[in-house]
């Protein structure tokens, strides 16, 4: 292992305040790691100036110094884009995306991962005229892969917190249509939720009286939300989801839905929509996008970026590990 001390030296402070809030319900949120995709893009130049990366496994390996002093954090969620699809090699891009899920595994504590839009790879190998059939990562493969704490076959799924009372929602974005076309190709960049899932969501998973969670890569609403990419613009006109508004309708109009993380935009923002407090954590992948991001440096505590939430009330203190600021919000629906 890497000498990681560059992380946690910077960590106590943070652990100390984390420690004396003593909220019921402590989580990590670690989301867009793009594992190896700042090493690919130094190795061929793909980005003028870049000349250093970082490994997203140590970022990780670093969530366990907080485990091991914060008891009370009992699952860490990783908000998906895991891997680095832009590498030609199909083998290198599993590679990417087990390192990552690996170290997460070896965590002290369960991990739920949302799918991203990235992760089946389909998206970057298509736009450059390859055949994607050698590329895909299909849902079965995607389940063994990231889905080791999900009760069913599918790749979304929910887990319920007797003790705090909430239900944490887990959705994927990956979710739409692999069939293939008549030269066997499937479709290039996805970013839904199948009517099956939205389906599921609706007579299922807000099918309860706790309090809920709804955890997605991506905002299912992009409304006051700001990120990804073309500064000053921000959101790009592909980031609508295909099913978002009717999980966006279904959940606004359930009071049980208090809360709702993403990542997916590489932005702190942090909203309320009809009272849903409404958070996305910036990538732990080193890379700021415009000049409104934090600065990265790698080899320093703002190589990475991931959060702890720790829920107490109708309070939300949001600690920042890396590049950022500390932040709060409040379930106004409580
Ligand atoms: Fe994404």
């Amino acid at each position: 292992m890497r000498d990681i001390s560059y992380l946690t030296d910077n960590y106590d402070e943070k652990i100390a305040e984390i420690n004396k809030f003593d909220a019921p319900l402590n989580f990590v949120f670690i989301t867009d790691q793009h594992n190896r995709m700042n090493e690919f893009s130094v190795a061929e130049n793909r980005v003028p100036g870049m000349t250093e990366f970082e490994y997203a496994v140590d970022a990780i390996n670093s969530i366990q110094y907080i485990l091991d002093r914060c008891p009370k954090i009992s699952m860490v969620i990783n908000g998906g884009d895991m891997g680095n699809d832009y590498n030609p090699d199909p083998q290198e891009i599993i590679k990417s995306h087990k390192e990552v899920m690996e170290a997460l595994y070896n965590l002290s504590v369960p991990v739920h991962t949302c799918i991203g839009n990235h992760d089946n790879a389909l998206g970057p190998c298509t736009d450059e005229g390859r055949d994607n059939r050698d590329y895909v990562i299909l849902p079965e493969r995607m389940h063994e892969l990231c889905m080791k704490y999900n009760p069913t076959p599918d790749n979304y799924y929910y887990i319920d917190l007797e003790e705090q009372n909430f239900r944490f929602v887990f959705l994927d974005v990956s979710d739409g249509r692999y069939n293939q076309d008549k030269n066997g190709q499937y479709q290039g960049w996805m970013y839904e939720i199948s009517n099956k899932q939205a389906a599921w969501f609706e007579t299922e998973a807000l099918n309860t009286d706790r309090k809920i969670i709804v955890f997605c890569h991506g905002p299912v609403s992009n409304k006051g939300i700001y990120g990804t990419e073309n500064y000053p613009q921000g959101i790009k006109p592909y980031d609508d989801l295909i099913n978002g508004p009717r999980v966006h309708y279904a959940m606004v109009n359930n009071k049980n839905v208090v809360c709702h993380i993403a990542g997916h935009v590489h932005y702190d923002n942090l909203l309320y929509d009809d009272g849903i407090l409404t958070v996305t954590t910036q990538s732990s992948l080193a890379w700021a996008w415009c000049p409104a991001c934090p600065e990265r440096k790698c080899k320093a505590i703002t190589e990475t970026a991931f959060d702890v939430f720790s829920i107490k009330d109708n309070v939300v203190k949001i600690t920042r590990f890396g590049a950022g600021e500390d932040r709060v919000g409040c379930l106004q629906r409580l």
